[in-house]
């Protein structure tokens, strides 16, 4: 079953989930790599542009499924969630959501500020061009700062928000045993029409 239904997650869904909860966890991981590797050597050149080159996946497919989300069911919470619980849940997912544009967009426009205009060519081969930056945020020094800065705490934010809804998949997994963690992994819960 592709599709969700109000019970469960479709096949979409879930390749879309698992697939890119890796993909961010490895680019989480190769930007606090890069942090301390010295700018000089071709290695660090070759790391940065692969984390641009992937970030730029995670963009495409953070727009594909957002697309994807509007025109299918949501599955329905667990019954018997407190309204708080709910609601956290809700602004979570749409925090994630948010991250998965956010952080692509601010290391874009990071590398479209800086005076080095180094250019971004996805995996070797496609070139990406420069966004305009905005006039107002001062000199190419100091629009770069700010979009590495709105980068690192974006990033730290996302870990944050990742810690806490995977906790809360456990919990409800291992203390509430329900179905929201296993709806996330198998189409089963999906009973179609429901
Ligand atoms: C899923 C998307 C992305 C994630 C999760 C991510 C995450 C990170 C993290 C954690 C860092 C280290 C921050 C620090 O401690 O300073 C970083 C650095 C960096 N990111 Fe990203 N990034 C993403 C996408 C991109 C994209 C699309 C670009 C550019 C087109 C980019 C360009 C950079 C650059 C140039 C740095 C190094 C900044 C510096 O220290 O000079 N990132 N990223
Ligand atoms: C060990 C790590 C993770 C676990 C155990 C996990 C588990 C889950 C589960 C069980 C759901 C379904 C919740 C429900 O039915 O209401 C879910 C949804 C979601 N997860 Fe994760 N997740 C993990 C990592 C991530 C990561 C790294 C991201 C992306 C940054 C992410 C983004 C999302 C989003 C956006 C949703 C909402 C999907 C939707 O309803 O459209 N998750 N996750």
């Amino acid at each position: 079953m592709l599709r969700n239904t109000r019970s469960g997650y479709g096949g979409v869904a879930i390749v879309f989930h698992w697939t890119m909860a890796l993909l961010i966890l490895g680019m989480l991981a190769l930007g606090l790599y890069m942090h301390d590797l010295p700018l000089d050597q071709p290695s660090t050149f070759a790391l940065f542009q692969l984390h641009k080159s992937i970030g730029f996946v995670v963009l495409a497919l953070a727009v594909f499924r957002l697309l994807w989300r509007f025109v299918n069911p949501s599955p329905r919470l667990p019954d018997g969630m407190h309204p708080l619980e709910r609601a956290g849940a809700h602004l979570g997912h749409i925090g994630l959501y948010a991250l998965l544009f956010a952080l692509p967009l601010t290391g874009w426009f990071m590398v479209s500020a800086s005076p080095w205009g180094i250019p971004t060519v996805l995996f070797n081969t496609l070139p990406v061009p420069h966004l305009p930056v905005p006039a107002a945020l001062g000199s190419q020094e100091q629009a770069e700062s700010f979009f590495k800065l709105l980068h690192e705490y974006g990033a730290y934010l996302l870990m944050a928000l990742i810690a806490v809804h995977a906790a809360a998949a456990f919990k409800h997994h291992l203390v509430a045993r329900d179905d929201t963690l296993k709806r996330m992994v198998s189409t089963r819960p999906a009973k179609a029409g429901s």
